[in-house]
């Protein structure tokens, strides 16, 4: 049997605890994982693309099936280039159904042939979003345990170096 390519698009602005978690669950279920980091030029991310990249290839290297890649256009060309059948997404609470259902059902319209599997994160992750993430820090909390020690210490790094920018 051929082997099942699944892709794990987003923005990962930062990559969370949430996403690895997620990540880490469909390593036990495809041959390969493709996290495929989007490339937005309309969003004003925190990090740059090579920099999520980075990010992410550095904490993810530990899992053999899992890849790190960038695209731009339509999510299903992509898959279609890289041989994926699935694309994974995962949902953390009602609140994400509308969304998910409208991107998966345009994903299948444009292109039968992938299929979106949805995938629930670890309890302790249901409510963590990027979002969030960067809120909790640019305004001085804490998020040790929701996101990568190292997305932790890029963090505090992008914000000293926003503060020494104002100053
Ligand atoms: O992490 P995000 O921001 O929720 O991820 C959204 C993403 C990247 C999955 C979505 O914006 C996307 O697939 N964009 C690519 C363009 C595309 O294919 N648009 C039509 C999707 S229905």
């Amino acid at each position: 049997m051929s082997e099942v390519v699944a892709i794990y698009p987003g923005s990962f602005d930062p990559l969370t605890n949430g996403h690895v978690d997620i990540i880490q669950r469909g390593c036990r279920f495809f041959d390969r994982i493709v996290v495929g980091i989007l490339i937005n030029l309309e969003k004003a991310p925190l990090f740059t693309v090579p920099e999520r990249v980075d990010i992410a290839r550095i904490v993810l290297k530990g899992s053999a099936n899992v890849e790190v890649d960038t695209f731009d256009g339509l999510l299903v060309d992509y898959a279609r280039r890289i041989g994926a059948t699935v694309i994974v997404r995962g949902l953390r609470a009602i609140s994400d159904f509308e969304y998910e259902m409208q991107m998966a059902l345009m994903n299948r319209r444009l292109s039968p042939d992938v299929e979106t599997v949805f995938m629930m994160p670890a309890e302790p992750y249901t409510y963590v979003s990027s979002r969030l993430v960067k809120e909790v820090v640019a305004l001085g909390g804490t998020v040790t345990g929701l996101v990568p020690t190292l997305v932790e210490e890029r963090l505090r790094e992008k914000k000293m170096a926003r503060q020494t920018l104002k100053a």
